[in-house]
């Protein structure tokens, strides 16, 4: 049943308008109204059914409003729903515990968590725990990238975009992220995934002190535009981060709880171990959780230096995050993501192949893009002709997201439950919808 009471389009605008900051985007010439939400579905102020194949911004993990989900964070409502870190409660260690153990097989070294309320704390937390480990304050982070929006978010975030004019934190540089569609014709994509990883040492070398605290990177790009780096990329890296004695943080808000397919976090797909991980968005599947989770040595370098935020750790948070957990396993989420996002970009290779204006399609699991460009071989970008695919997609019952630097690439980011009819369903309203356009 829709639940927008009356309200139209049209009203929501002028009272968005009259009330909110005018700072936020608001996708599609005619916006879409949310009505209610089930699983991989949003529904309209009419009752049609849409595909929502950015799950709120790469957020939704194992579907709208799972029941599971539902049933449990309103029996800890009902018992309380708020408390304070000052205090003991067990549904806080509980998830601390089976987070933990989740990313431990792969990570065995990440002992120790702290729970924020978005990931953009999460991103700043992460970079206290590194000056404070290292006693150092210089950060190399990427061109392309996205943590944030605190001004140590903003700071590490490689995008003008996202960048306002304000004096930023001092001591980030920004080294070239591993763009293989967009790298020098000459080079191989190997070639230049280790021209781009030896770059953060010349970065270091000349930029800063010689010694920084951190690295941070997200294993695929997001907002960026799901830049997905070669195999050789993050090995060397990583190896370089260590050589100058800093921390690698890996952003795993986008890319963590199995959205590249099997793997818990991403950066497993190219066997890295990171010292700090930051999470968020899919964790808690809608609701305000975020984590940062670490060694235990470089935890310690917090023994003494209160930290403390009034939510993080809240209990309805805590055992919405354990539910998810729970189904995430329960219904082999990961798995999913792998199999249906498989087929998903192999449909979407074969579909665009023909077409001048798709430049690339790329990702894995359920984070795929696709590049949109004025022709195939100009590679100019073209960010129109993505806007009017987005609009002629919704028409079809598709909702997608966009990004990039030039925001001319679609991102395909459903929730992990996704099936392969809706897999074809995003394929074949992309097809109509590149057909009208051409
Ligand atoms: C990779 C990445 N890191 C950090 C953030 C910040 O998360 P939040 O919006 O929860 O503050 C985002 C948000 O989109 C993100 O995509």
């Amino acid at each position: 049943m829709a639940n927008t009471k009356g309200s139209s389009v049209e009203e929501l605008l002028e009272l968005r308008k009259k009330y909110i900051l005018p700072s936020t985007p608001i996708y599609h010439a005619r916006p879409f109204l949310v009505s209610r939400a089930e699983r991989q579905y949003l529904f309209d102020e009419n009752g049609k059914k849409h595909l929502d194949a950015f799950a709120g911004v790469v957020t939704i993990s194992v579907g709208h409003c799972h029941p599971e989900v539902v049933r449990r964070a309103q029996a800890q409502m009902a018992v309380f729903d708020h408390s304070t870190m000052l205090y003991l409660y067990p549904q806080l260690t509980r998830y601390a515990q089976k987070l933990i153990q989740r990313l431990q097989p792969a990570n065995p070294e990440l002992e120790v968590c702290f729970f924020t309320n978005s990931g953009c704390e999460a991103t700043e937390l992460a970079a206290i725990i590194a000056k404070n480990y290292t006693g150092r304050h210089e950060f190399v982070a990427l061109r392309h990238s996205f943590h944030g929006r605190s001004l140590m978010a903003m700071t590490l975030t490689g995008q003008s975009l996202w960048r306002h004019s304000t004096p930023y934190v001092f001591g980030v540089y920004h080294a070239p992220v591993n763009y293989t569609y967009r790298r020098p014709p000459e080079t191989t994509p190997a070639q230049y995934a280790r021209w781009c990883a030896e770059e953060i040492e010349q970065i270091i070398r000349y930029s800063t002190s010689g010694k920084i605290a951190a690295f941070i990177a997200e294993p695929i790009m997001g907002f960026g535009g799901v830049i997905t780096p070669e195999a050789e990329y993050f090995p060397r890296a990583y190896e370089i981060v260590k050589k100058y004695g800093g921390l690698y943080i890996c952003d795993e808000v986008q890319t963590g709880v199995g959205r590249l397919g099997k793997t818990f976090l991403g950066i497993e797909k190219w066997g890295v171990k990171p010292d700090v991980v930051t999470m968020a968005k899919g964790i808690g599947n809608g609701y305000p959780l975020g984590a940062v989770i670490t060694t235990r040595e470089v935890a310690e370098a917090m023994q003494g230096k209160v930290h403390f935020n009034t939510f993080g750790g809240n209990p309805v948070a805590m055992t919405v995050g354990e539910a998810v957990l729970d189904i995430l396993e329960s219904e082999r989420l990961p798995e999913n993501a792998a199999e249906v996002g498989g087929y998903l970009k192999k449909r979407l290779s074969a579909l665009l192949d023909p077409f001048e204006v798709a430049g690339d399609v790329r990702g894995m699991g359920l984070m795929l893009g696709v590049e949109f460009v004025k022709s195939k071989k100009s590679k100019e970008p073209a960010p129109e002709t993505l806007l009017k695919l987005m609009d002629a997609m919704k028409e079809k019952g598709v909702l997608v997201g966009k990004g990039g630097m030039d925001a001319n690439v679609m991102r395909i980011k459903p929730p992990l439950c996704i099936t392969r009819p809706d897999a074809d369903w995003i394929v074949e309203s992309l097809e109509s919808s590149l057909k009208e356009l051409t």
